[in-house]
């Protein structure tokens, strides 16, 4: 539904080049829920303005709904009514709403459709269906000053609704929202996802986000995607930066010496006593250092670290058990502390 290839934008600014974007290939499917998380300034909000064209790309290319915007992006009068015409398909929705506080909440909605020239009447009615899928009937006729921050955002994507879309940009649009209610924005938005079959590409440096609602995620740094794909593909990639930030397990060993074995639990594994089992079969103590246990998609997914007594040589047998009952094993290095960093840097190869 959202393809970018080798996306490049780079601003000059003071006589000095930033490269915002440094060759993004994205590939959002039709009716997912894709997030983008990175740290300040890794690009996010820059990729987000260029897969609508509200930023031109200095090069590659981006595909939404299969339309090529990039080639649509011309001089010519004929190219801007095609890439309007493009752009309808796509809504989009800001951190801070970017209500007008001089309209009413049905006046905001209307906006657009009134810049796409639409009746007076076709217009009222389309505002006030929208206003209804997100649940303002009632607020209509108040003024953006009169709502919460919630309201407002609902507001925001009514109004990015208003044309149809099919795909749906969201930059930050909770952020400036408390936890509960960026719980209902985002209950709103897999709602509109599931029932509008609604594409939704959405940004955000909250790691709640993409556990609450995201089919898929990329982690962009640099102006680079270095990860990217389903949640649960991310979770069964060994080492992945992404799948630590959203299941962080952490623990110290007690003492050196020992075998710290990170452990992520799919489907049927989630279920099964492993840990008493491989205790028993092999007559070990095993001290669990940290969990986590989450339902991610409606399956049960669950991260552990363990450790074992004696080095890695000794515990060959018992990794191996683990990985036959279908767990994801991966051996922390030797001698290295336990935690954050020793996460990203997990041996793959040991464990092999
Ligand atoms: N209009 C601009 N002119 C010059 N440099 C810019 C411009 N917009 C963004 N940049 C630079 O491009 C880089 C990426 O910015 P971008 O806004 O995309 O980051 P971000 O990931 O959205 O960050 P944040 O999480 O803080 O919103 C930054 O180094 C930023 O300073
Ligand atoms: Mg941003």
């Amino acid at each position: 539904m959202i393809t970018t290839t080798g996306l490049r934008k780079v601003y000059h600014s003071r006589g000095r080049e930033t490269a915002a974007l440094d060759g993004v290939d994205l590939h959002v499917r039709e009716g997912e829920v894709y997030g983008v998380v990175g740290r300040s300034g890794a690009g996010k909000s820059t990729l987000i303005r260029c897969v609508n064209m509200l930023e031109r790309p200095t090069s590659g290319t981006v595909e939404v709904a299969g339309t090529d915007l990039t080639a649509l992006a011309g001089r010519s009068r004929r190219a801007n009514a095609a890439l309007r015409a493009a752009r309808s398909q796509i809504g989009m929705v800001f951190q801070h709403f970017n209500l007008l506080s001089a309209r009413t909440v049905q006046d905001n909605v209307e906006l657009p459709l009134e810049i796409l020239g639409v009746s007076g009447q076709e217009r009222s009615r389309k505002a006030l269906e929208l206003l209804d899928l997100v649940g303002l009937t009632d607020k209509a006729k108040a003024y953006p000053a009169q709502l919460s921050g919630g309201q407002k955002q609902r507001v925001g994507i009514a109004r990015a609704l208003a044309g149809d879309p099919k795909v749906l940009l969201s930059d930050e649009a909770t952020s400036a929202l408390d936890p509960e209610t960026t719980r209902s924005i985002l209950q709103l938005l897999r709602d509109l996802n599931q029932q509008l079959g609604l594409t939704v590409l959405l940004i955000t440096h909250e790691m709640d986000v993409v556990k609450a609602v995201c089919d898929s995620a990329a982690l962009m740094k640099g102006g680079r995607v270095v990860e990217s794909g389903t949640v649960t593909e991310l979770l069964a990639t060994p080492g992945s930066e992404l799948a630590q930030e959203l299941f962080p397990v952490g623990g110290e060993p007690s003492e050196e010496g020992r075998t710290v074995v990170d452990l992520t639990f799919h489907g049927e594994a989630a279920t099964q006593p492993v840990i008493s089992q491989l205790s028993r079969t092999y007559n070990i103590d095993i001290s669990i250092l940290g969990a986590a246990m989450e339902t991610i998609g409606g399956r049960q997914i669950g991260r552990m670290r363990i450790e074992l007594p004696g080095r890695f040589e000794e515990n060959v047998v018992p990794i191996g058990f683990l990985r036959e009952k279908g767990l994801q094993v991966d051996v922390a290095p030797v001698g290295a502390a336990a935690g954050r960093k020793a996460d990203s840097t997990l041996v793959k190869e040991a464990a092999k």
